[in-house]
């Protein structure tokens, strides 16, 4: 199973890659291929609302930046993982971006009802940090997430909160059991 994990924070290696390296080791481990991108370091533009990817079937974003790499790893991958951290109860701009860029995955033809996704059945899952609580705060997050997924007609793993976040131990014993116990979900989605 090829997971292709996005982190969306700028920094490479701030909290959230802290706790995805560790996920991504876990998942190593039960076998899983895991392919990580930095998101919040390439230069992703948001839609430009042209709807040249509704011409046809097939085609990708008209606008040829680094979305476009992304878009097609993600097409390839099993399982997409977002890694983010909250930025002002939501997702960075940089993946932010990315998402909106997702809708030229999906499909529909004037006068026609219903429309298809390019990405029905893939598995997604997330990791959110935030430096605040988990309530009315990270969740906000978690709660745009399950609508993608939903609108994408893929399939959630689940969402992992570490919130808030603890700068003396960032990977105790709590934290780390909340991302065992997501890796867990992993292994039984890959079983179904
Ligand atoms: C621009 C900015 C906005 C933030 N907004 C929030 C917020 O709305 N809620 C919150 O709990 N933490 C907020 N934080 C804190 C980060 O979510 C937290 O420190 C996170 O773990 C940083 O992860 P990173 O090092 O991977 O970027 C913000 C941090 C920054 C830099």
């Amino acid at each position: 199973m090829k997971v292709l994990s996005l982190l969306g924070s700028p920094r490479a290696n701030g909290n959230t890659a802290l706790v995805l390296r560790y996920l991504e080791q876990k998942l190593e481990e039960k076998g899983l291929e895991i392919n990580r991108i930095h998101v919040g370091g390439l230069s992703i533009q948001g839609c430009k609302e042209c709807f040249g990817c509704k011409r046809d079937d097939e085609s990708l974003c008209c606008f040829d930046d680094d979305a476009i790499h992304v878009l097609r790893d993600i097409l390839a991958a099993d399982v997409i993982l977002w890694a983010s951290p909250t930025f002002c109860w939501g997702f960075p701009a940089q993946l932010k971006a990315l998402m909106d860029r997702m809708y030229c995955l999906l499909k529909w033809k004037e006068g026609e009802e219903g429309y298809r996704s390019m990405l029905e059945g893939k598995l997604m899952a997330l990791l959110v940090t935030a430096g605040g609580e988990e309530k009315d705060n990270a969740d906000i997050l978690g709660k745009a997430y399950q609508q993608m997924v939903s609108f994408m007609k893929c399939r959630s793993v689940g969402i992992v909160y570490i919130a808030p976040w603890c700068d003396e131990s960032p990977l105790n014993r709590e934290v780390c059991t909340k991302l065992d116990e997501f890796v867990d979900s992993f292994v039984s989605a890959k079983i179904k």
